[in-house]
């Protein structure tokens, strides 16, 4: 075990105080005190997304809806699940153009190729969903009932000519989605979480929960994950910090990956872990599997929602606990949201260094009374100090991501947990991102900035594992930077 979990050299953890202090006295050069400055790193703009089809007019949903009728009729759709998707294809339409001719539906070619491609995806796949899903651009698809269908594009959320038949069709499709991975939603369980075959995220609320009709929410799996490198290229953090990250996924620091919803907080999780070593072994626990990661030796485990007839939940608690059983050297929570908050703030502290875990908050010093009200609430009857005790010790590093308002995600804090003071837990920004102004088509304009901490609290630890000529190189870069945009 190593780290603050245990004594560096002689004498163990000094106390907040004496660590801040000595982070700040200790400069490996010359610590720079920091101000915001006007000047900025500017994101290169994202690639424009693909044009819209132009809306259709009702006519065609009505005919489409007449020839889908009469194929329905017409097919052996236990024949039809027999064949390969393009015998498939074919079979529908051989069979669409003699509908189409017998019933004299006067259609140009490309109209009649768009409706064969939009009946093969509602027979074969998921109907009007399915060229969102062959989006890569697209971040989540959100389908508000059969008429109104939002997909979130470079951060932004835009409404999509996208249309179902009827609730009905729309509930089918759901139906579908999640059978694919054996689970249900009906009006009996109108609550349902699964997953896309590639990996994407769902959720299905259906009436009578959700009034106006079934509601599908998928974040999209992309298939190219991000790499801090790219993180980097898109402005998300600076090239210094990035590598200062890379330095804290490989030396096991703890790290708590906070942000709001959608902020990227998977992503950084996901871009963290390329940095473990290959011979680690890695436990991963997850609502639904979204993490991707690239070691050898990762078991990857799912919670499972209850039966029925209510019973066989398993919980994330009863994951992270279990886990602790498999000889994990690091788990990945993937988003912690209760009282298993408890048992990785454990697994933390007793030896499996570099564990991490994302959760909902809005700022580092958020994340830790979150923490703190998620096993208070979770029934633990530990005094607060005792809780807080317990965070200092486990925790080495928040890592607050945020969706600005122009639809951007940054990186905004770099935070080291340094100690207690009092009953006060402090922190200690290594880097944080300033907003200086905005251009004229409404991006925002900022830059991050190191705060000039001369020695962080896991120095130390990046001496063990032989980085603290990185760390020492990547602080001075930061350091050069900031005087240079000075
Ligand atoms: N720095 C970034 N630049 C551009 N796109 C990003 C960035 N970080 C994440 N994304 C994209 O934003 C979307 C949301 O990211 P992610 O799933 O990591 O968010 P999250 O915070 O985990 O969301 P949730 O709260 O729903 O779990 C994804 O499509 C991801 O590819
Ligand atoms: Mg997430």
């Amino acid at each position: 075990m190593f780290g603050k979990r245990s004594s560096f050299g002689s004498g163990g953890s000094p106390t907040h105080a004496d660590a801040s202090a000595a982070a700040k006295s200790q400069p490996r050069t010359s610590a720079m005190p920091s101000t915001p400055v006007p000047s900025a790193r500017i994101a290169p703009p994202p690639p424009p997304p693909p044009p819209e089809p132009a809306r259709r007019p009702d006519e065609y949903y009505v005919t489409k809806s007449m020839i889908f009728g009469a194929l329905i009729e017409a097919i052996d759709l236990s024949q039809l699940s027999k064949l390969d998707s393009e015998s498939a294809r074919e079979e529908i339409r051989d069979i669409v153009n003699e509908i189409i001719s017998l019933k004299n539906v006067v259609m140009s070619i490309s109209e009649q190729e768009d409706l064969l491609d939009d009946i093969c995806n509602d027979v074969l796949g998921f109907g009007p969903l399915e060229p969102l899903l062959a989006r890569d651009d697209i971040a989540d698809i959100m389908v508000n009932g059969a008429s109104r269908t939002f997909i979130e594009v470079g951060g932004k959320i835009q409404l999509t000519n996208i249309r179902f038949r009827d609730n009905a069709q729309l509930m089918n499709i759901c139906q579908r989605i999640v059978s694919q991975v054996g689970r249900r939603v009906d009006e009996a369980s109108p609550i349902c979480d699964a997953r896309l075959i590639d990996g994407s995220r769902v959720n299905v609320i259906a009436p009578p929960l959700a009034i106006d009709g079934p509601t599908l929410t998928i974040r999209k799996f992309k298939k190219d994950k991000l790499t801090l490198d790219q993180l980097v290229k898109f402005g998300a953090i600076s090239p210094e910090g990035g590598e200062i990250l890379k330095i804290i996924g490989r030396v096991r620091c703890n790290v708590v990956i906070s942000g709001g919803t959608g902020s990227g907080k998977t992503t950084l999780l996901n871009c963290l872990t390329n940095y473990i070593d290959a011979d680690e072994r890695i436990i991963t626990c997850e609502d639904a599997a979204e993490l991707q990661l690239q070691q050898p030796h990762v078991v990857r485990l799912e919670t499972r929602p209850p039966s029925l007839e209510g019973t066989g939940a398993i919980s994330m608690r009863d994951l992270v606990k279990n886990c602790l059983r498999m000889r994990p050297e690091r788990i990945i929570v993937g988003e912690v949201r209760g009282p298993e908050a408890f048992d990785l703030l454990q697994a933390m502290n007793t030896g499996h260094d570099g564990s991490m875990g994302t959760l909902h908050a809005n700022s580092p010093r958020e994340a830790l009374s979150r923490i703190e009200s998620m096993i208070t609430m979770g029934g633990f009857s530990l005094p607060a100090r005792t809780i807080r005790e317990m965070m200092v010790s486990s925790i080495d590093v928040i890592v607050q991501a945020a969706r600005l308002r122009d639809g951007s995600r940054r990186i905004t804090h770099i935070t080291e947990v340094l100690g207690l003071e009092g009953d006060v837990i402090t922190t200690q920004d290594l880097f944080v991102y300033d907003i200086v102004g905005e251009d004229p088509q409404g991006k925002l304009i900022g830059r991050h900035r190191s705060t000039g901490v001369g020695r962080p609290r896991f120095w130390e630890r990046a001496r063990y594992y032989n980085e603290e000529q990185r760390l020492a190189a990547a602080l001075d870069a930061s350091e050069l930077v900031d005087r240079a945009a000075r």
